[in-house]
């Protein structure tokens, strides 16, 4: 039935848990994003795109979940997003590094993904699907603005 299936959505992202070590550490956007390519080191690339395709399949579960009614499965799997981050694979320290050398915005686009993820969970309590169908929409957006910003390099039809 849906052919919103194949757009599914998405994503990644991991640094929110830790948004609030890197108030005060961040340079400028200009500094870091050349061309809509995110400036990191590989092995954080390497991880990003991993759970890029992690909460990829996620994103494809939730969709089935949020129009199937279940409640319980939508919550676990939004929840599992929401925990998608970088404290897998690097230690504080580690992340602390990481996120000083992020754009502001992409750690804000970043955030709004994993709390919009948090709202779909707190939504199913309350069997409201509808908000949870628009939820999962604000998310998919957020797919694409921040490749538009930040990977337009790699997807190259994708730009400001
Ligand atoms: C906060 C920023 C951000 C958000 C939000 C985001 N992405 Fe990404 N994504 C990126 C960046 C940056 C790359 C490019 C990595 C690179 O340069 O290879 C990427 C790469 C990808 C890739 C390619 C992975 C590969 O195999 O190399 C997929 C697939 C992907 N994103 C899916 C999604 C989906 C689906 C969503 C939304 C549900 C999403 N992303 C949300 C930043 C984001």
């Amino acid at each position: 039935m849906s052919p919103k299936k194949t757009i599914t959505a998405s994503m990644f992202v991991l640094f929110a848990a830790f948004a609030s070590l890197a108030v005060g550490s961040q340079k400028t956007d200009s500094m870091q994003v050349r061309h809509g390519r995110l400036q990191v080191p590989e092995k954080v690339k390497t991880v990003l795109v991993h759970e890029m395709k992690t909460i990829s399949t996620l994103m494809g579960d939730l969709l089935q979940y949020i129009v199937q009614g279940d409640s319980a499965k939508v919550s676990a799997t939004a929840i599992e997003i929401r925990n998608t981050n970088l404290k897998q694979e690097f230690d504080a320290k580690e992340i602390k590094k990481i996120l000083a050398i992020l754009p502001k915005g992409f750690i804000e686009l970043d955030r709004k993904f994993h709390m919009t993820a948090n709202e779909v969970a707190k939504a199913v309590e309350t069997n409201d699907f509808k908000i949870a169908i628009n939820l999962y929409s604000e998310m998919t957006q957020g797919c694409l603005n921040c490749h538009t910003a930040y990977a337009s390099e790699r997807f190259k039809n994708l730009s400001n």
